[in-house]
C-alpha cells in the first residue's frame, strides 16, 4: 500500500469541446501536511479537486487516495471537501448546512449537534449561526464552507480557494485552523493562488499551469534551487564592466547586481571587480524567493519558448573584462 494519502500517476482530463485542463499529472501527498496546489487561471486546480472528490471522471492517469483507487466509495466517507464558488441553501442557516452536510456524509445522528457546536466554534460562527445563508457576508459563507468540510471527521481536506472573500483577520484565523488541523494529523490540500496566505502555513506545493506541472517540492527545497545575490554598491560602474556583467547572465541596474547563484564563491570575483574599479560594496546578501517570486518563475519559464537554464548551473564568471 502506498505510503502517501495521495499518490497519482498521469491524471488527465479532456473536457467535451477539447480543452486539456489536465495533461498528466503525477502527484505524492504526504500524510498530515498542509499540500498547496498552485497555479494561475485556468490551470487545472478545480480540475484536479473535482476527480479527486469524484465530482468529474479523469480522461486517463490512475491514482489512489487514502490506499484505495481514486473513486472508492466508502474512501470518501474520510474526506471533506469546500468546493469552489461553494453555494450552499440561501434559506438555511448556518447551524442547518453543517447539519445538512453531516446528514449526506452519514454522521450518526447522536453526533450531529455537538460536532456542529465544535465547528461552528471552530470558525467563530457560533453567534450568527442562527442566521439564514442569505444574511451572510462572503467571508462568513467561506467559513461555514470550511466548517461544513470538516463536519465528517475527515482524514484528508480539499479546500477549493478556502479564503475567496475573507476580510484579513478571518485570513489569520484560517491560517491558525490549517495548523490545528495538521496537528491533528489531517491532510489538507488546498487550490489557491492567493500566495502569501499559504507561505507561512504550506509544507509542501505543486505548481501547475496550462495542465502541466511545472514544479513540486518542500517550498524550502523549491526555493533553493533558485537563489540570488544581491551586490549594492555606490558610484558608478564602467560601461565595459556592465556589459559584461550583463552578457554573463547577470542584471545590473543602478548600485545593485542580482546573481542567480547560491554559492557566496561565485559572488567573489564581482566584488573584486567593483572594488578595482574604485566603487564601494555596501551590501552583499543572499535572498530567499518569496512563494509568489518562486510561482512567477516557474509560470513565465514555462511560457518562454527557448530552454530555460538547467537549476543549479554553475555561474561562469564570463562577464570580468579582459583585463
Ligand atoms: N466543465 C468544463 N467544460 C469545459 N472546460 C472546462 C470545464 N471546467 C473547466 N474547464 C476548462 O479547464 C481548464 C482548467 O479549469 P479549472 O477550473 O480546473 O482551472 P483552475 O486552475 O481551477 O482556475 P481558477 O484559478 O480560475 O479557479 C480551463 O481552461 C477551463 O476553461
Ligand atoms: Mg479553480
Amino acid at each position: 500500500m502506498s505510503d502517501y494519502v495521495l499518490d497519482l500517476s498521469g491524471i488527465r482530463k479532456t473536457y467535451r469541446g477539447g480543452v486539456e485542463a489536465l495533461k498528466g499529472i503525477d502527484l505524492q501527498v504526504p500524510r498530515g501536511c498542509i499540500y498547496g496546489l498552485l497555479g494561475p487561471n485556468g490551470a487545472g486546480k478545480s480540475t484536479m479537486i473535482k476527480i479527486l472528490t469524484t465530482l468529474i471522471r479523469k480522461s486517463g492517469g490512475d491514482g489512489t487516495m487514502l490506499g484505495k483507487p481514486i473513486g472508492d466509495r466508502r474512501t470518501l466517507q474520510k474526506v471533506g471537501l469546500l468546493p469552489e464558488h461553494a453555494q450552499f441553501p440561501d434559506y438555511l442557516t448556518g447551524r442547518q448546512v453543517i447539519e445538512f452536510t453531516a446528514g449526506l456524509q452519514d454522521v450518526a445522528a447522536s453526533e450531529v449537534q455537538k460536532r456542529t457546536d465544535t465547528l461552528l466554534e471552530l470558525v467563530d460562527m457560533t453567534e450568527a449561526e442562527g442566521r439564514k445563508m442569505k444574511g451572510y457576508s462572503k467571508g462568513m459563507k467561506q467559513r461555514i464552507g470550511i466548517a461544513q468540510a470538516l463536519v465528517n471527521d475527515p482524514e484528508i481536506v480539499f479546500l477549493d480557494e478556502p479564503t475567496d472573500g475573507v476580510d484579513p483577520a478571518g485570513r489569520r484565523d484560517f491560517r491558525l485552523l490549517m495548523k490545528r488541523l495538521r496537528e491533528e494529523g489531517r491532510t489538507i490540500f488546498i487550490n489557491t493562488h492567493i500566495l502569501s496566505e499559504l507561505e507561512p502555513i504550506v509544507d509542501r506545493v505543486a505548481i501547475v499551469s496550462h495542465g502541466e506541472l511545472l514544479g513540486e517540492g518542500v517550498l524550502d527545497d523549491l526555493r533553493s534551487r533558485k537563489p540570488d545575490y544581491h551586490v549594492e554598491y555606490e558610484g558608478a560602474l564602467s560601461p565595459t564592466t556592465q556589459a559584461s556583467m550583463e552578457s554573463g547572465g547577470l542584471i545590473v541596474s543602478s548600485g545593485l547586481i542580482t546573481m542567480s547563484t547560491s554559492k557566496a564563491e561565485d559572488v567573489q570575483p564581482v566584488i573584486d571587480q567593483l572594488r578595482s574599479e574604485g566603487l564601494v560594496v555596501s551590501r552583499v546578501e543572499r535572498k530567499t524567493q518569496s512563494l509568489e517570486e518562486l510561482f512567477m518563475g516557474f509560470v513565465d519559464q514555462s511560457n518562454v519558448a527557448v530552454p530555460p537554464p538547467i537549476p543549479g548551473a554553475p555561474i561562469q564568471p564570463s562577464f570580468l573584462p579582459p583585463s
